[in-house]
């Protein structure tokens, strides 16, 4: 029953984020991140403020840094024991879904 609650809880709150997401910033179809938030969500927490000390918080962070950081794990210019925790998050995204995603954590208080 837990677990039950703590699944309805998740799936409330990414409901909820995709939903601001899509009102906030207008993303089309072809930008969907709702799935990649849920991702990052389970580091950087639902509000981007980070699940652990050794996590940085994105909400707030300036869009453009959130860009070339994302950019740079994801063309494996940023490395490091750290960051070769970002670099399989960041493998696969595409320059529109790195400035959506940019968007949001910078739109986030
Ligand atoms: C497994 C945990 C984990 C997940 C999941 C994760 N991250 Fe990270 N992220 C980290 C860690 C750890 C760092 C710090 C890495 C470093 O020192 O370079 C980081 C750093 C970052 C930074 C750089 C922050 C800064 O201040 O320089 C950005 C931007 C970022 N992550 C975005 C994302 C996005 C977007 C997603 C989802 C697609 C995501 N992360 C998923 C663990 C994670």
């Amino acid at each position: 029953m837990r677990k039950l609650k703590t699944t309805i809880g998740v799936l409330v709150s990414v409901l909820a984020i995709s939903a601001a997401t899509a009102e906030e910033h207008g993303d089309d179809a072809s930008t969907d991140i709702t799935n990649k938030l849920r991702e990052c969500a389970g580091c950087h927490g639902e509000n981007g403020i980070s699940i652990a000390p050794t996590m940085p918080n994105l909400a707030g962070q300036k869009e453009q840094y959130l860009v070339a950081a994302i950019t740079a794990y994801r063309d494996g210019t940023r490395s490091g024991v750290n960051a070769a925790m970002m670099t399989p998050m960041a493998a696969g995204l595409s320059d529109a879904e790195i400035a959506a995603l940019a968007k949001h954590f910078s739109a986030m208080q």
